[in-house]
């Protein structure tokens, strides 16, 4: 929590050389990792679970920011909390009660985040905002890195921020210099980045460039 911060999505990256890519984006001054967990059911995909989410906590002190996109997030909260994730952000599409889900992820001692898709409504979060930490506002539907940014996450985002000055809020999905300025301006405090980072050779100098681009 000290100000706006980028965070590097494990989704993207060299799962060949997962420890360089470590070493490399600890370099570039990351203070928080986003890892970005699929079922092949609640989206399309399939990228990686406990397993990977350990090895990594064995090999970095960051704070392992664990987005669920999956469909039952209560059976793997519990591992995924011992496997060594500071967070865990489930989807509000994915669960029937909300409320509990958060309150049951609270009781494992991490932090608590419920993420929602572009064509999503605010209003969804209602019962368990009071619940969370945080509130990632996705700006491409989960699933897949590279896709175009969606601006209708900036209207959320400032709606949030009007109501809730303290919440965290996050934003997941087509971030790169352009889009970055205007999350910001609307409010948010983390920013999720794929392409823009893992297609470029220097992290370094991309992570700077998105930095700069924050405050417009
Ligand atoms: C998408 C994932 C994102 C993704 C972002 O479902 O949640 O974290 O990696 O990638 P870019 O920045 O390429 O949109
Ligand atoms: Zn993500």
């Amino acid at each position: 929590d000290a100000g706006p911060s980028v965070l590097p999505s494990l989704l993207l990256c060299d799962f060949g050389d997962l420890k360089g890519e470590l070493d490399r984006l600890r370099d570039a001054g990351t203070q928080v990792l986003h890892l970005d967990v699929m079922d092949g059911h609640f989206v399309p995909n399939l990228t990686y679970g406990m397993p990977i989410v350990e090895g990594l906590r064995r090999h970095t002190d960051l704070p392992l920011d664990v987005h669920l996109m999956i469909s039952d997030p209560l059976h793997y909260a519990r591992p995924m909390a011992e496997a060594g994730a500071s967070s865990l952000t489930f989807h509000v599409e994915a669960v029937q009660d909300a409320e509990q889900v958060a309150g049951e992820i609270r009781e494992l001692g991490v932090g608590v985040g419920v993420a929602l898709n572009p064509e999503t409504p605010l209003s969804d979060l209602d019962a368990c905002l009071p619940l969370v930490d945080l509130v990632l506002v996705m700006s491409v539907d989960a699933g897949f890195g590279g896709q175009a940014f969606n601006p209708v996450a900036l209207e959320k985002l400032a709606t949030l921020r009007e109501s809730h000055p303290h919440l965290l809020l996050e934003i997941d999905g087509g971030i790169n210099s352009e889009t970055i300025g205007p999350a910001r301006a609307a409010g948010c405090d983390l920013f999720v980045v794929g392409s823009a980072i893992f297609k470029q050779h220097d992290y370094s100098a991309a992570i700077s460039a998105l930095e700069a681009a924050i405050e417009g």
